[in-house]
C-alpha cells in the first residue's frame, strides 16, 4: 500500500470513529431524552450508564436500583452479585427483610469498590425510639458489614417516629449515613414530621406502580423536593400487571417487554425505581431502559390504568 493510500485508510477510520462517536451521543441526548425532572437528574454523557437523581442534600442516587425483599440465603446473595455485575449500584435492603448479611456478603464478593455502591436499609417498627434507633441502626450496620449507609429510612411511621428522627439526624450528622428519609408515609404524615425535623428527609418510598400511581402523593413530594421512589414498580405482577393489554401494545410498538415499559414509565416520571429479581434475564432485562422514549400518548394510556388502590391491602 502506498502513502497515499494508507493516509486515506487512516482518515476513513478517524472518520468513522468520530462519526460513530456523535451518532452514540445524537442518540443519547435524542432517544435517551431527560425524565420529567422529579428530581435533578444527573446524566453522565460520557458512558450510557444509570443515571443518578440530585437529593435535597446534594447526595447523587441512580434513579434505578435493585430490590431485595423476598430474597433470602444463597438465592439473595447470588441476586445481588449478578445485579451488581450488570450494573446495578443501587441496593435496597432492609432489616425486617432478613437478609442484611447476604447483601453485605454479595457486596463483598462483588469485589466493586464500596464507594460506587449507594446502600440503603430501613429502620424497622420494633426498633422506633430514640434509643432503640441507635441500636437498631448499629445492628443494621454490622450485618452488612459496612463502615455507612448511603440512605436509610424509617420503615413505616409507627411508634416514636420523632425519636427515630431524632437518632436519625445524630447519625446523619456523624457521617454514619449519608442521607436519611422515609418510607410509607402519607402527606399528613409528611408533614408532621417536617414540623420537627431538623434534617429533610431526601426521599419518601412508597408503593407506586401504574395500578397506583399515587399522584397527590407525587405532587406533594415535587412541591416538598423529597424525591418519590416507588417500591413494588410492578406491583410484584399482581392483578396481570406484566400481561396487562396496554403495556403489552405499547411494549410491542418499542420491541420490549412490559416490565420493561413499566421501568420506563417510573423513570419518565423521576422516580427512583428498585425492581427486584433473582433471575438473570430479568435482572439484566430490567437494566435495558434508556434507549428508547415513551411518548406522549403512550403516558397517557399508562396513566389511564390507575386504579388509585393499594394493591397490598394486607400491608395497610
Ligand atoms: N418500603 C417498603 O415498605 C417496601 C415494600 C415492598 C417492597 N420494597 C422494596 O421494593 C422492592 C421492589 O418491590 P417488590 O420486590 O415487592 O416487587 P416488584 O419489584 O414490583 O416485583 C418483583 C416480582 O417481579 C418479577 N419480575 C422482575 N423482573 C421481571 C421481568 N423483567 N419480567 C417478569 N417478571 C419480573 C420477579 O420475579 P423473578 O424473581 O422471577 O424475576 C418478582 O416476582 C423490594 O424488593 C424492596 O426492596 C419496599
Amino acid at each position: 500500500m502506498n502513502s497515499q493510500n494508507q493516509k486515506n485508510q487512516m482518515n476513513r477510520r478517524r472518520f468513522l470513529q468520530t462519526s460513530t462517536k456523535l451518532a452514540a451521543a445524537g442518540i443519547y441526548l435524542g432517544v435517551f431524552g431527560m425524565p420529567e425532572l422529579f428530581g435533578n437528574v444527573v446524566m453522565d454523557k460520557s458512558k450510557v450508564s444509570i443515571p443518578d437523581v440530585k437529593l435535597n442534600n446534594g447526595l447523587k442516587m441512580p434513579i434505578l436500583g435493585f430490590g431485595t425483599y423476598g430474597l433470602r440465603g444463597e438465592i439473595c446473595q447470588q441476586s445481588v452479585v449478578e445485579a451488581i455485575s450488570a450494573g446495578y449500584r443501587l441496593i435496597d435492603t432492609a432489616k425486617v427483610y432478613g437478609n442484611e448479611e447476604e447483601v453485605g456478603k454479595a457486596i463483598k464478593q462483588s469485589g466493586i469498590d464500596r464507594k460506587q455502591l449507594f446502600v440503603t436499609s430501613k429502620l424497622w417498627v420494633d426498633d422506633a425510639g430514640y434509643e432503640n434507633a441507635k441500636k437498631g441502626f448499629e445492628e443494621t450496620l454490622r450485618k452488612l458489614d459496612l463502615e455507612y449507609l448511603d440512605l436509610y429510612l424509617i420503615h413505616r411511621p409507627r411508634g416514636d417516629v420523632k425519636g427515630s428522627w431524632k437518632a436519625m439526624e445524630e447519625l446523619y450528622k456523624a457521617g454514619k449515613i449519608k442521607a436519611i428519609g422515609i418510607s410509607n408515609f402519607d402527606p399528613a404524615q409528611l408533614a408532621d414530621l417536617l414540623s420537627y425535623a431538623k434534617v429533610k428527609p431526601v426521599i419518601n418510598q412508597i408503593e407506586t406502580h401504574a395500578y397506583f400511581q399515587q399522584t397527590n402523593d407525587y405532587n406533594v413530594l415535587k412541591k416538598d423536593n423529597i424525591q418519590m421512589q416507588a417500591w413494588a414498580p410492578f406491583a410484584e405482577g399482581r392483578n396481570g400487571l406484566f400481561t396487562n393489554e396496554t403495556l403489552t401494545q405499547i411494549a410491542k410498538k418499542y420491541n420490549k417487554t412490559t416490565a420493561q415499559i413499566s421501568l420506563r414509565w417510573h423513570y419518565q416520571r423521576g422516580i427512583v425505581s428498585i425492581p427486584r429479581s433473582s433471575q438473570k434475564t430479568h435482572i439484566i432485562e430490567n437494566l435495558d431502559i434508556f434507549n428508547f422514549k415513551l411518548d406522549d400518548a403512550d403516558m397517557k394510556a399508562i396513566e389511564k390504568l390507575d386504579l388509585n388502590k393499594t394493591q397490598f391491602p394486607e400491608w395497610s
